[in-house]
């Protein structure tokens, strides 16, 4: 009988696509076939995230539960971003825990598999990470990173402290990954990066200077691959040259995600965001202008150290000009080793849960009023997902979600659908024959 593998993701994609390289290799080289029953595991990992502080708060207490449910003998490893940020403290405070393995280390994962207690979280350059397992939990949909770490230094963002120092891929080994994508296949690649576009910024050797556009115009080259998606694009390198390719290549998704963080120009100035209010608004109007049906997604954090309630109102006057599709909206929340840490003007917590709820409310308006417009339109749709009641679902190029009832026979098809039902989260549709 094969070992079984239980694994939770928590997190962002690129966390997925680590994942994903993981249980590659735990099948490859150690037999393991993955489980969803926890009591059955062999193995139990937990990848982790770190952005904010409650998801680390969470994991010493599920991996108390996961230790006491687990079967007798079976090794619980704790990866990603909370894996790196507090290595070895991991297993002082939980002395149960087998291994602990860094964002930028999965690679390593049979290796520590076999040590005892062993601790990988070594940030620095290694090209293991270039070379990841073409298995996707996906056939339709293939995640592919283009970049690993980031180099900027936003004050209040861990994620440099954990996956490290930006490296952009060769874009030769990027090609042959998508190719053989849509070989096995895939019909839309999703490219990952913390920071997509200053691609190119730094290779590792002596390499031809490809940026992201050129990256986008090479990718789209691929027969048979109908769509790009990526994340996440920086509106500081939103130039006019990425815009207008965005725009024009047809391959391309129509949705861009756009992190604002704060719509005050002080507060991006705190935050070391590189751009100003009226450099997004202007990046949104270009955007708009030269791709109309474009669909725009954003993260915001309210109560940034030193957040006036004139600073938040410039937030909601982003909101009302932009008026996004679809919001990520966080409390501020410090992390160790970031610069903003050490900020002492802290915004009362309930001045904070009060932003927070305005300006969701605000979008949940926003966004009942978009999707009033939504019926009767017809979309052309990837299904991806077989859903509960014999429903599939899949996404417009805009990244809206819509069902229809059907089987399984139309996962990886593209179809015409008109919309008949609208929900917050999902659409429900009809097939165009
Ligand atoms: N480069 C990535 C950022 C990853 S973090 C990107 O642009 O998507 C994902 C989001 O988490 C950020 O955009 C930000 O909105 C939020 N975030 C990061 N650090 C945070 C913190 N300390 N407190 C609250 N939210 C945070
Ligand atoms: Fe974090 Fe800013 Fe990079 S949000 S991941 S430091 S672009």
């Amino acid at each position: 009988m094969s070992k079984k593998l239980f694994i939770e993701t928590l997190g962002c994609a690129m966390n997925s696509r680590d994942s994903e390289h993981m249980i590659a290799q735990l099948h490859e080289r150690e037999g393991y076939e993955t489980t969803d029953d926890l009591k059955a595991a062999d193995l139990i990992l937990i990848n982790t995230c770190s952005v904010r502080e409650k998801p680390v708060a969470k994991l010493f207490s599920e991996l108390g539960v996961f230790n006491k449910k687990k079967k007798e003998g079976a090794k619980i490893g704790v990866c990603g971003c909370t894996a790196s940020h507090l290595g070895e403290e991991i297993i002082k405070r939980a002395p149960y825990v087998n291994f602990v393995l860094g964002a930028r280390n999965v690679s390593k994962i049979s290796e520590v598999l076999h040590k005892d207690r062993a601790v990988e979280v070594d940030i620095n350059y290694d090209e293991s990470e270039f070379a990841f397992d073409d298995f996707r939990t996906s056939p339709y949909k293939a995640y592919i990173n283009i970049s690993i770490g980031c180099d900027k230094q936003c004050t209040f963002c861990i994620v440099p402290k954990t996956r490290g120092e930006e490296i952009s891929i060769p874009d030769n080994l990027i090609i042959q990954e998508a190719q053989k994508a849509v070989d096995a296949g895939a019909k839309e690649i999703f490219l990952l990066g913390q920071n997509v576009n200053n691609y190119g910024r730094r290779f590792s050797g002596d390499q031809e200077k490809v940026n992201f556009t050129e990256l986008l115009r090479r990718l789209s080259k691929i027969e048979k691959l109908e769509r790009i998606r990526f994340t996440s694009p920086h509106p500081f390198h939103m130039d006019d040259a990425f815009i207008e390719e965005f725009a024009k290549n047809p391959k391309i998704c129509k949705s861009m995600h756009m992190p604002l963080q704060s719509g005050s120009t002080k507060v991006l100035k705190d935050m070391k965001r590189g751009y100003t209010k009226e450099w997004f608004i202007n990046r949104v109007e270009k955007l708009r202008a030269e791709c109309p049906e474009v669909s725009i997604s954003t993260d915001i954090i309210v109560a940034f150290p030193g957040e006036s309630d004139a600073d938040f109102e410039d937030t909601i006057d982003v909101m009302k000009k932009v008026r996004f599709d679809q919001i990520f909206s966080f409390k501020y929340s410090p992390r160790p080793e970031t610069e903003a840490e050490h900020y002492t003007n802290i915004v009362d917590p309930e001045v904070a849960s009060d932003r927070l709820s305005y300006l969701q409310a605000l979008h949940t308006q926003i966004l009942d009023e978009k999707n009033a417009q939504q019926m009767g339109r017809v979309y052309r749709v990837y299904f991806e997902d077989l859903n509960a009641d014999n429903y599939v679902s899949g996404r417009t190029d805009s990244n809206l979600v819509v069902k229809v009832k059907g089987s399984e026979e139309l996962l990886g098809e593209f179809r015409d659908v008109k919309i008949t039902a609208i929900g917050r989260t999902i659409l429900t549709g009809e097939i165009l024959e």
